[in-house]
């Protein structure tokens, strides 16, 4: 039965009784109304009621250039107007090529082929994908596990989620895609005590700990390493000093692709177009999704390096992977669009101008006893929370549903700053607002958390 969405009692009925949040409690509605937010405007998001939010994780680290932004919207129709729908699938369309040619132009190093898809969790399965049958076509058949780290997220699709490090979000699909081997992470904060005190001692134990996980599993078995420039689970853990150029080595001498999921990292987040470009490695394979089009329609990919590509150039060789909606004239006629905007407004100039005066403001926050650490990079900061500053303990799980699911999630949010209170590794809030803020959009984030990270004090 339908009725008039227009009232607000019948959408919050609506929402309630059809519509299935992700990743969400569903129960925790029970009693409360689901936020619907209705529209946007540059760092702000507005509800149902008129309430102004600024949006603290640009909705899900996606809206770089921020909402409301009528040429890309404009951008969109004209496309959909002009042709709508052709697939990828042996036809091109104009949007799709010129899209692709400015992501190679825009890549580091040779990354110089672009494979579309939907989303991020198809870009890393695709990614997977390609490596497989790349070992396969070039008499290395043995080759299919995948290296990845702990408490990484990497998407939720089978072969996404077994390249997933968060044993809690897969256990309920088991068994996965096999061949999902696990390291460690770059979290200096809680680094083993043998090189807690340095920090580049450190990033070489963790990068050698993918040689020695190369090693258990048997060199010829591995085809790739998973990782993103800075971890966002756990809380952005940055790369250690030398870290990606040492896993770059270790790839190399064992014939494993290096490949950067930059789902999140790429377009701007980090100050650049690549996360890779700022800590100065070479994948093999670059994933990519969200900002590309800053949320005005779903794209995601993967840039391919030449020599990835070389065994599928010629004879019969074809890669057999292929998504329907994949590179949509829309989405890539957006994408367009949205990096038009990043050159005008120069947005990647804006993060590296910021970046240290957004880090300083919530590092502020440290007089708080419950911040235990600032980290991050960009605009792409995590703030872990903890117990005890001195121990650095943290929080037992009994405490942390308290905290983060009982009070926190909700209380960044009904104090006007959407943002992300994880605990998929120790309790974590995050920050990723839209590319285009500035000091008064870092003091308004500072000024709302304090009151809230006070009370939750409180409440411990
Ligand atoms: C690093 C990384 N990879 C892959 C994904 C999956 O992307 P999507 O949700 O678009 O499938 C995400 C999503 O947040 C991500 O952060």
């Amino acid at each position: 039965m339908t009725s008039s969405l227009d009232d607000i009692g019948n959408a919050q009925e609506a929402a309630k009784r059809n519509l299935w949040l992700h990743f969400t409690r569903m129960s925790g509605y029970a009693d409360s109304d689901v936020p619907v937010i209705v529209r946007g405007s540059g760092a702000y998001v507005f509800d149902q009621h008129g309430r102004r939010y600024l949006d603290g994780l640009s909705g899900l680290f996606v809206s770089q250039v921020g909402h409301g932004r009528q040429e890309i919207a404009e951008a969109g129709a004209r496309q959909a107007g002009e042709l709508a729908y052709f697939p990828l699938w042996s036809y091109a369309h104009p949007k799709a090529i010129e899209l692709a040619q400015r992501l190679a132009d825009l890549a580091p190093g040779d990354l110089n082929r672009v494979f579309f898809t939907t989303s991020g969790s198809e870009a890393v399965e695709s990614a997977w994908k390609l490596a497989k049958q790349y070992f396969k076509l070039t008499g290395q058949p043995e080759r299919y596990k995948v290296i990845s780290r702990d408490i990484a997220y990497h998407g939720s699709s089978m072969g996404a989620l077994a390249i997933t490090g968060l044993a809690d979000i897969k256990y309920p699909f088991e068994p996965l895609t096999p061949g999902g081997v696990r390291v460690p992470n770059t979290n200096f904060y809680r680094a083993p005590a043998f090189v807690r005190d340095d920090l580049e001692a450190f990033g070489i134990w963790a990068a050698d700990e993918i040689e020695r996980a190369i090693l258990r599993e048997g060199p010829k078995s591995v085809a790739a390493v998973f990782l993103e420039p800075v971890q966002n689970s756990g809380g952005c853990f940055p790369p250690p000093p030398g870290y990606f150029q040492r896993v770059r080595e270790i790839c190399d001498r064992y014939g494993v692709l290096l490949v950067s999921d930059e789902v999140i990292c790429a377009f701007g987040r980090l100050g650049y177009y690549f996360g890779a470009e700022r800590y100065g490695y070479q994948p093999d394979i670059i994933t990519f999704a969200k900002g590309v089009t800053s949320g005005y329609a779903p794209l995601g990919g993967m840039l391919v390096s030449d020599a990835l590509m070389e065994p599928f150039s010629s004879g019969t060789a074809t890669f057999l992977h292929g998504i329907t909606f994949a590179g949509h004239p829309v989405s890539a006629a957006v994408a367009l669009a949205n990096l038009d905007i990043f050159e005008k407004e120069n947005l990647l100039g804006n993060v590296r101008a910021n970046e240290a005066a957004f880090r300083a403001t919530l590092e502020k926050l440290c007089d708080l006893p419950i911040v235990g650490e600032v980290r991050g990079a960009g605009y792409f900061y995590g703030i872990e929370l903890v117990k005890d500053k001195a121990t650095r303990e943290t929080f037992d799980d009994d405490e942390s549903e308290r905290l983060l699911r009982g009070f926190l999630s909700n209380a960044v949010f009904d104090a006007g700053l959407p943002c992300r209170c994880d605990d998929r590794g120790d309790p974590v809030v995050q920050l990723a607002p839209p590319l285009i803020c500035g000091q008064e959009h870092f003091d308004e984030m500072e000024h709302i958390l304090r009151a809230v990270l006070i009370e939750a004090w409180a409440r411990i």
